[in-house]
């Protein structure tokens, strides 16, 4: 925002990351990030703070803050929404635009705008559709932009105002969709629910050709030629997972229980046991191919939930390695990114940094996370340089197996002969 020419301020209750972004340090891996966090803070336009009452004077507020799967439950745990509203509401003034960002369950926002009815200021729901990994390329080119707004006479106005904050991608005539708060919540769960069945699609294919001797990667690129189904989120592996998909799946399948329209969408469960299996079925493979995992050696290539991130929220990767050590395996996690994050998470696992070092002596190989590192900068002949172990497993269906085979490799795909 501070780089399209706002005036912004950051507002969050973690004083560490108050002080990082203040130094203008990225407190996550993002890239693209860092360089332009320095670039505001610099400007000036970009300043941090604590203290919510810094958020007063602002024309547009922006509420991103976390709404994850309640503990013991699936639906959304809204404690963050409904602290930072409260803590929002006695800085509102009239005029001014609360343009909600959090992935919420339908009819939130107007709760929300209930809450808020008394400061003057109108509520939009403005959902988010960034990728970790490419995060600052989709805010300040996203493929469309979803603003719902209120049926009276101020919902027109600050569709108005969004537009306005939006300027580039408006300019550039990204679609500007206005509608209401329900269709805006519902948008950005339809979206992910879609792409969370388009995953489990293929790897429910895979399981299928795990027992007739046929290829997933094959199948999908077959099917994806096809202009209607198309090849994107048709890589079949170990699944899903991450700080979204996985809750917000089972968010939607709770709010649409409480609506008494469950069925509509009982898919979605079936969609988190398929993902789900797909971990299990690497650590299967694993054991099988070594005729048991107790005392041997194993090397996790990847800690991320995917690239070019260090989330490691629900990570399969991580749910892969906690598994082959709940089996007696000595198992050592590698990442570019990760480590510091899986380290807090799962303290009990074994972490090297140099992805050589990882790998030295390993009875097995598994790439669970597809960085270049590994897909592409690691060739069989080096790997064989570093252990006698000769077995890989590929989590991601990301390696070419014929030249991992022609190496002396034992080389395992997920659903891939
Ligand atoms: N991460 C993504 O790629 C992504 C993409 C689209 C939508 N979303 C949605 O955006 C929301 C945030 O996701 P996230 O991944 O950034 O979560 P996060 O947990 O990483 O970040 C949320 C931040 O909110 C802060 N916070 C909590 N309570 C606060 C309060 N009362 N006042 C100020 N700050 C407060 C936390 O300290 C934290 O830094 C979620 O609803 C998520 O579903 C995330």
């Amino acid at each position: 925002m501070a780089s399209i020419g706002h005036e912004v301020i950051g507002i969050d209750v973690d004083l560490d990351k108050i002080d990082a972004l203040s130094r203008g340090e990225a407190p996550f891996y993002e890239p693209g990030l860092p360089e332009i966090l320095v670039e505001g803070v610099a400007s000036g336009r970009l300043r941090f703070s604590a203290d919510i009452s810094d958020a007063a004077g602002a024309q547009v507020h922006f509420l991103a803050v976390g709404t994850p799967q309640q503990p013991g439950g699936y639906a959304a745990d809204l404690t963050f929404v409904d602290a930072a509203v409260d803590a929002l509401i006695p800085h509102l003034a009239p005029g001014d635009v609360l343009a909600g960002k959090s992935t919420v369950p339908v009819g939130t926002a107007v709760g929300i705008a209930e809450r808020i009815r008394s400061t003057g200021a109108t509520l939009v729901w403005n959902p988010e559709f960034l990728r970790e990994g490419w995060a600052v390329q989709d805010t300040i080119t996203p493929d469309r932009l979803v603003v719902g707004i209120p049926k009276d006479a101020g919902g027109e106005r600050a569709a108005g105002i969004l537009r306005e904050v939006y300027h580039p991608a408006v300019a550039a005539e990204t679609p500007f969709i206005v509608t209401d708060y329900a269709t805006a919540e519902l948008v950005k769960v339809a979206a992910n629910a879609f792409l969370a069945t388009k995953i489990s699609f293929i790897n429910a294919m895979a399981e299928i050709a795990e027992v007739t001797g046929a290829d997933v990667t094959q199948l999908a690129d077959a099917i994806g030629h096809d202009s209607r189904i198309g090849r994107r989120y048709l890589g079949s592996g170990i699944g899903f997972g991450g700080g979204c998909l996985p809750k917000d799946i089972r968010a939607f399948s709770a709010r649409a229980e409480e609506l008494g329209r469950g069925e509509s969408i009982a898919f979605l469960r079936e969609m988190d046991a398929i993902n789900l299996r797909r971990r299990a079925r690497a650590v299967r493979l694993t054991i099988d191919a070594l005729d048991g995992v107790y005392e041997k050696n194993i090397t996790v290539l990847g800690a991320a939930f995917k690239p070019h991130s260090d989330d490691v929220r629900d990570s399969p990767a991580l749910d892969v390695a906690i598994h082959l050590r709940g089996f007696g395996a000595n198992v050592t996690v590698t990442d570019p990114a990760a480590i510091p994050n899986a380290r807090r998470l799962h303290p009990q696992l074994t972490y090297v940094e140099d992805r050589d070092e990882a790998l030295r002596d390993a009875d097995a190989i598994l790439i669970v996370t597809e960085w270049d590192e590994y897909r592409r900068q690691l060739s069989p002949e080096h790997a064989s340089s570093l252990t006698d172990g000769r077995v890989i497993i590929d989590g991601r269906n990301c390696l070419d197996a014929a030249a991992w085979r022609d190496a002396g490799w034992r080389y395992f795909g997920m659903g891939r002969p």
